[in-house]
């Protein structure tokens, strides 16, 4: 299982339930590396798109105690959200957010893509600090690029303690 992500320089994710920052390169590869895909996000992350809807052309499984829809797939717990990643290819399947889900799936995500912005979001919610935790490494760190006034960069890390679920 993967996770992808986008961080300012303190880790910050967000900030009033939406994104920090609209990287339209980002946003592009966001949608070039899920499509098709299985994404797995916290209720807030699904009110958070437009009119509050899933993503087209990936499968959504959404964890929430409230969301009642068709077009998704609904995780009551972590325990049933587990069991409905069990039946994918772990490969296949994201977790895209937002900072609790990010935090509660972390021991389990064995690569994250982290989108790095030289910026100050001025977050309300963050990710983990990867390079403060020892079993988390880069394996690949991307030339900086300028996009909608922005400085980013395209890295992945690797877990090499990932846990079984
Ligand atoms: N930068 C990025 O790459 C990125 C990506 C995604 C999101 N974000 C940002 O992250 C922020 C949202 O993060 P968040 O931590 O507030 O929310 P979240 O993780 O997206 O969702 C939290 C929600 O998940 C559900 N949930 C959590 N634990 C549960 C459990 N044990 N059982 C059942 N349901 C459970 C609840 O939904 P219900 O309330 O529906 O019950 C809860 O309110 C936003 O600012 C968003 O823009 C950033």
């Amino acid at each position: 299982m993967k996770a992808i992500v986008a961080v300012d320089k303190n880790w910050g994710i967000g900030k009033n339930n939406d994104l920090l920052f609209s990287i339209p390169e980002d946003m592009k590869f966001f949608r070039s590396t899920t499509l098709n895909k299985v994404v797995v996000m916290g209720g807030n992350t699904l009110r958070s798109f437009p009119n509050g809807n899933p993503l087209k052309n990936r499968i959504n499984v959404v964890l929430s105690t409230r969301i009642n829809r068709e077009d998704c797939i609904i995780a009551r717990s972590y325990s049933e959200l587990f069991e409905i990643i069990k039946r994918y290819e772990s490969d296949e399947v994201f977790v895209i957010g937002g900072a609790s889900v990010y935090r509660e799936m972390l021991p389990f995500i064995d690569e994250i893509l982290v989108t790095k912005v030289e910026a100050d979001g001025k977050a309300d919610v963050f990710f983990e600090n990867l390079d403060k935790l020892d079993n988390f490494k880069v394996i690949f760190e991307g030339e900086e690029q300028i996009n909608n006034g922005y400085k980013f960069r395209f890295t992945t890390y690797k877990n090499t303690a990932v846990k079984s679920f």
